[in-house]
């Protein structure tokens, strides 16, 4: 297995990173400074990634379609990045200071409209409806989950399954779309894009539920982005709505700072610390580790080659990352 996910699509990677740039230019010097710093800021390019290996993985090799493609996908990411970190209040972002808060709120939301705007225009030149169809339901689905989100902040009995249909619009759908795109450009057979669709969503829910985890315990220079967010904005996540439950006086003093609508530091702390004294994150992993296993079973309708061996380090980087 390569040692690294992008080790067999690093020239690919290349010219989707050259795309990027060409796309986070405007007419206007400004916009263009605000873009390129949240683009230019580096990112893990996990979206195009699962798109360029799960093309190639089917034999794909009209290359110009799937850069193009595939920098849609991280120009639309780029552009929720933008706008989420408005709604969740973030300090910071890709280990730089949050767009809204160095540039103000209304240059980030038209900053991420335009970003969006690039990404859709990209893949509407490839001129296939099914591809504008993936690409939309799953953004449609994004703003849906996202709205959900929002209406249960700080609700401390959000059933597990609120939660899955939360994570499973925000962050899986739009994974599975670079999958199932990506395999789709590629000329892969239905059973094959119908695999890479299983692949990319039950790793997208993985991939939220690892940056949940790591909201709870990461180190902030790692991240590039803070930690304790979730607490802070009462926000569904998975080793907190674990540590919640139960009758134990921890459990009950975690809902009762969780569904303060304003909490000061010393009490994100203190619900940091209380769910670290628990087995949630544990639990949270096992959920994710069992994530990844059901993942790779999508694959079993592609041939061996490098890039499947990439999409299987690619699903053991994801739940294993620290970043
Ligand atoms: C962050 O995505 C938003 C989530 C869906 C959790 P990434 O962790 O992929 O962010 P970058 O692109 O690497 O910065
Ligand atoms: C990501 O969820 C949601 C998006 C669709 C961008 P988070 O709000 O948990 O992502 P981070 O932790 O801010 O990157
Ligand atoms: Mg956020
Ligand atoms: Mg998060």
């Amino acid at each position: 297995m390569p040692l690294s996910w992008d080790q067999p699509i690093k020239e690919e990677l290349r010219m989707v990173e050259e795309e990027i740039m060409r796309n986070a230019r405007s007419g206007d010097p400004l916009l263009t400074e605000i873009a390129m710093h949240v683009i230019g800021s580096g990112g893990k390019r996990i979206r195009p990634g699962i798109a360029l290996l799960s093309f190639r993985a089917v034999g794909g090799t009209d290359l110009k379609k799937m850069i193009m493609v595939a920098t849609a996908f991280e120009l639309i990411h780029s552009a929720t990045l933008v706008h989420d970190d408005i709604n969740d209040g973030a300090e910071t972002r890709r280990g730089n200071v949050a767009v809204y808060r160095k540039y103000g709120t209304q240059r980030a939301l038209i900053t991420g409209d335009f970003l969006f705007v690039k990404g859709f225009r990209l893949g509407g030149l490839i001129q296939s409806e099914d591809i504008v169809e993936m690409v939309a339901d799953a953004c449609c689905q994004m703003a849906e989950s996202e709205m959900l989100q929002t209406s249960s902040e700080n609700d401390v009995s959000m059933p597990l399954d609120t939660y899955i249909r939360i994570i499973t619009g925000k962050t899986a759908k739009p994974i599975q779309a670079s999958a199932q795109v990506g395999a789709y450009i590629g000329g892969g057979s239905a059973d094959q894009i119908a695999g890479l669709g299983t692949f990319g969503l039950n790793i997208g829910l993985a991939f939220q539920i690892v940056d949940d985890i790591l909201d709870i315990r990461g180190d902030e220079r790692d991240l590039g982005k803070g930690r304790g967010m979730d607490v802070l904005d009462g926000k569904a996540n998975l080793p907190l709505m674990i540590a919640m439950q139960g009758h134990h006086p921890s459990s009950a003093r975690l809902r009762e700072i969780f569904s303060k609508r304003k909490k000061t530091q010393k009490e994100v702390d203190e619900a940091l610390e209380v769910v670290l004294a628990t087995d949630a994150v544990d639990v949270a992993m096992k959920h994710a580790d069992d994530l990844r296993l059901k993942a790779l079973r999508g694959l079993d309708a592609l041939p061996e080659s490098e890039f499947k061996d990439a999409l299987r380090t690619l699903a053991d980087t994801v739940v294993a990352r620290d970043r």
